[in-house]
């Protein structure tokens, strides 16, 4: 906060000491909101493990994650398509976890396509499972990301934390589920994430 005043302080000052003072204070302020974001992910990372198991239903989850994500996405040009299968069992779940799994997907995603794109976030029932399918057609990923996209701190990007992707498999982890990818560069990216339904987990 102190920051953003002394920025404001000097923003209207046309001194030439104050205009380069005033650069060095922007930079400053964006590396400030780097740590915080590398910070806010680290927490998250480490948060996941107080997990409040609840019969879900998934498509609630999703469409509720849409309506928060959708102005996002449409300022990034990401064409939204959701095939939510009616009627979907329950699962045992998180929402807050499972919504910060939608959102840290959705990101990377968006990430991929920095032009704009198309997601399609897909719900079924697979082999006495519930499956979620976030699909994008972004740059996708070569051998060696694709072998390393778990690993804590890995990332291709500039400013990335490298824990979007661990944290996603430590909250399918917790839900007893299962994460699988298939990506190819160039052709995009497909996340499927298998939920064991609500009864098989209850007691
Ligand atoms: N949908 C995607 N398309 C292409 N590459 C991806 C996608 N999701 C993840 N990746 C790759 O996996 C890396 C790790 O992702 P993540 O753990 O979320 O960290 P970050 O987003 O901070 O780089 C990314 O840097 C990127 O190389
Ligand atoms: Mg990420």
């Amino acid at each position: 906060m102190n920051l953003d005043l002394l920025v404001e302080d000097l923003a209207s000052s046309d001194a030439p000491r104050d205009r380069r003072t005033l650069d060095k204070l922007h930079t400053v302020q964006s590396e400030c909101r780097h740590l915080e974001e590398i910070l806010d992910a680290f927490l998250q990372f480490a948060r996941v493990g107080e997990l409040d198991l609840v019969p879900t239903d998934l498509n609630s989850v999703v469409s509720r994650f849409l309506d928060f994500y959708r102005p996002q996405a449409d300022d990034t040009k990401i064409e939204i398509s959701p095939h939510l299968q009616p009627g979907l069992p329950a699962v045992a779940a998180d929402e807050p976890l499972l919504r910060q799994m939608l959102m840290n997907l959705c990101r990377n995603a968006a990430d991929a396509m920095p032009g704009g794109g198309r997601l399609e976030i897909q719900t079924t029932v697979v082999d006495n499972r519930v499956a979620l399918v976030v699909i994008d057609n972004g740059r996708g990923m070569d051998d060696a990301a694709r072998s390393r996209m778990f690993d804590t701190f890995f990332s291709t990007r500039p400013s990335g934390s490298g824990l979007g992707l661990p944290t996603v498999r430590k909250i399918v982890q917790a839900h007893l589920g299962t994460i699988d990818c298939e990506s190819e560069p160039g052709q995009g990216t497909k996340f499927t994430i298998l939920l064991p339904i609500e009864t098989e987990t209850s007691s």
